[in-house]
């Protein structure tokens, strides 16, 4: 069972590996670019190795940005060479479908040594193949998936079971969070991975009945020394 960061945001970064409780980080083209990086692959590719150095050797996934599968492949095995803790995004098909990825998963996880996030998954028959293509984690996006009238908890169960039975490796990475909730639930369900937002992080922390009592707490010690 692990938290992951989902923040391309060095200063998030540095606060929740100061709280000792993230064991990876979670990026992809939207993240980054709502967290300032610009200059296209290139920033990214820096900022990815910015983050790498900061949590080695803890992971980081970093997402192809061209979804031509040779495109895709070369760029994936670039961005793994970044650092030894960078593992490669490659999301399971095309926007049309008309590119099947999992070609492109299985290559850069048999041929080129390259670890394999398969993501942008809204079923667990998705994550099996990619499972079985080889991926050594299969990220689904629970929040997505609750929205199209599923229930994530289902999927996250059913693949679990379908892993464990057929003996495939690949970690479950359930993101898209929505509701501090969700951590829980999913993890209970059988994710091996939930990756958080900070926001959803900061959140599961603080509780207002806690910021009663440590009040109350703090009152009486001055009492105390008051007496
Ligand atoms: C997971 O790896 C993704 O980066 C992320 O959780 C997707 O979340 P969204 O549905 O909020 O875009």
């Amino acid at each position: 069972m692990a938290i992951f960061l989902d923040s391309g945001k060095i200063e998030q970064v540095e606060k929740f590996l100061r709280w000792g409780v993230i064991r990876g980080v979670t990026t992809n083209p939207t993240i980054l670019l709502k967290d300032g990086v610009t200059g296209g692959a290139a920033g990214m590719k820096k900022r990815a190795q910015e983050i790498a150095a900061m949590i080695a050797p803890l992971p980081l996934s970093l997402e192809v940005t061209s979804n031509d599968p040779a495109q895709m492949i070369e760029q994936g095995r670039e961005f793994a060479s970044l650092a030894d803790n960078i593992n490669v995004k490659i999301t399971i098909h095309g926007p049309e479908g008309e590119t099947e990825n999992i070609e492109v998963i299985h290559a850069l996880e048999t041929k080129y040594d390259v670890r394999v996030n398969a993501t942008a998954m809204m079923s667990a028959q998705q994550c099996l193949l990619a499972a079985l293509a080889g991926a050594s984690y299969v990220s689904l996006f629970g929040g997505r998936v609750n929205n199209m009238g599923y229930d994530a908890v289902d999927e996250i169960s059913r693949l679990r079971e379908l892993l464990e039975l057929q003996g495939l490796d690949s970690q479950i990475i359930i993101g898209s969070v929505r509701e501090i909730n969700n951590v829980i639930t999913w993890l209970h369900a059988g994710a091996h991975i939930v990756t958080v937002t900070p926001d959803i992080l900061a959140g599961m922390l603080v509780h207002p009945y806690s910021k009663e009592t440590v009040r109350m707490f703090l009152d009486d010690a001055k009492k105390c020394e008051m007496c």
